[in-house]
């Protein structure tokens, strides 16, 4: 059996269609020619021998005329024909030689795709030529490399940026350990006590992680929540913590009815709350937390004072365990995490996160969901 590749197909298709116009062509001309030579007069074989008078001569020449044409126009159908056969054969060679031409791109296409791996995502088909459905083709999959490439990378990134930060608390602890055993007169009680402190960073950082991983895969439970109560409770459970750092938080707007898990839209709350807070002024900051429902869904935006942001800055914010201008991590800096929860909670719930400078300093946040 052969395989009926497209380049067989399309052979067949080019001859097939050559060989019948070659045949109505051929049909048509007969009759054409037929008629004109007025060859079609049918004549008795026998009529001939029976008759006999002057006219009789003449009348056998108009009848071997006749049949001399007939005979003519005959072997040349015959010549036709075989002509026709011959050509038919060549239009085959012809159309197959044409069809690998036509499809030598796709095949150059199907090498490249199949010899590219998650080892060299960086190769693109980059075909040339003119623009057409082939080259369409090739700058659709070439795209679809150079997003796959991007989302490697970005996994790649975040893999080693979270084991980096996994290993710091150990190894933090780690040396803790070691002092105690060297020294064992030593008070052991501030000792203790950091590596609480260091153990508890640990935890809320496989927490995160974790709480990363749940959204990223979507997979929780939807239900009606009004976002606006997310946002309340999310107030008033940081109140004292705003109160300590003499931060003032105002709240407005109304319900903002949504579609989600209400456990995820608390954490998204509390993380932009909690982040206003933090990253605010050492003194007398505010932040104002306002919630809503317009034509474009369910929007939740936290405010705050603070320092100035470069635009470049608030645009990698979102990216995880990026810490802002707080490179150098202090007792109190955060995993880094937050912004980046926040954002796949969003996309998981077909929202979205935009972050933008305060006029006056701090941080514009605007999370955007579906209404309910
Ligand atoms: N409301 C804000 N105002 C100013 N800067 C902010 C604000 N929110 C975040 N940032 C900056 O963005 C960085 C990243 O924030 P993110 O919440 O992701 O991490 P984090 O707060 O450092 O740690 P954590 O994971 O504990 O929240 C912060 O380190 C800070 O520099
Ligand atoms: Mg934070």
């Amino acid at each position: 059996m052969p395989q009926w590749t497209v380049r067989l197909r399309l052979t067949l298709l080019y001859s097939g269609l050559f060989l019948i116009s070659g045949l109505v062509l051929l049909a048509i001309t007969y009759v054409l020619f037929r008629d004109s030579t007025g060859v079609n007069v049918i004549v008795p074989e026998g009529s001939r021998t029976q008759k006999t008078g002057p006219n009789v001569e003449l009348e056998i020449r108009y009848h071997e005329a006749i049949q001399r044409s007939t005979d003519a126009l005959h072997q040349g159908l015959l010549r036709t024909v075989i002509v026709l056969a011959g050509m038919t054969l060549v239009s085959l060679a012809l159309g197959w030689l044409v069809a690998g031409r036509v499809l030598r791109p796709l095949r150059v296409m199907t090498a490249t795709t199949r010899q590219i791996s998650e080892r060299n995502l960086n190769e693109r088909l980059a075909l040339t030529g003119p623009r057409d459905e082939l080259k369409e083709l090739a700058d659709t999959i070439d795209g679809l490399l150079a997003r796959l490439e991007t989302h490697v990378a970005e996994q790649r990134r975040f893999a080693a940026n979270a084991s980096h930060e996994l290993r710091t608390p150990l190894a933090v602890t780690q040396s803790i350990l070691d002092v105690a055993r060297n020294d064992p007169d030593r008070d052991n009680g501030e000792l203790v006590e950091r590596l609480h402190a260091v153990n508890s960073r640990a935890i809320d950082l496989t927490q995160a992680l974790l709480l990363l991983t749940r959204a990223d895969q979507r997979s929780f439970e939807r239900e009606p929540v009004d976002l606006s109560l997310m946002a309340e409770e999310a107030t008033e459970t940081l109140l004292p913590f705003a109160a300590e750092r003499n931060i003032a938080i105002e709240t407005a707007g109304g319900p903002a009815p949504t579609i989600g898990s209400e456990a995820l839209l608390l954490q998204l709350a509390t993380n932009l709350v909690q982040n206003a807070i933090v990253h605010n002024l050492p003194e007398s900051g505010t932040v104002w937390v306002t919630t809503g429902a317009g034509p474009q869904g369910a929007t939740l935006v936290v405010e705050n004072t603070g320092e100035e942001l470069a635009p470049e800055l608030v645009a990698t914010l979102a990216e995880p365990f990026l810490r802002g201008s707080e490179r150098v991590r202090t007792g109190q800096s955060g995993v880094g995490l937050g912004i980046a929860i926040v954002k796949s909670i969003a996309e998981a719930h077909d929202g979205t996160l935009t972050l933008a400078p305060r006029e006056g300093g701090g941080l514009h946040v605007t999370v955007r969901l579906p209404a309910a």
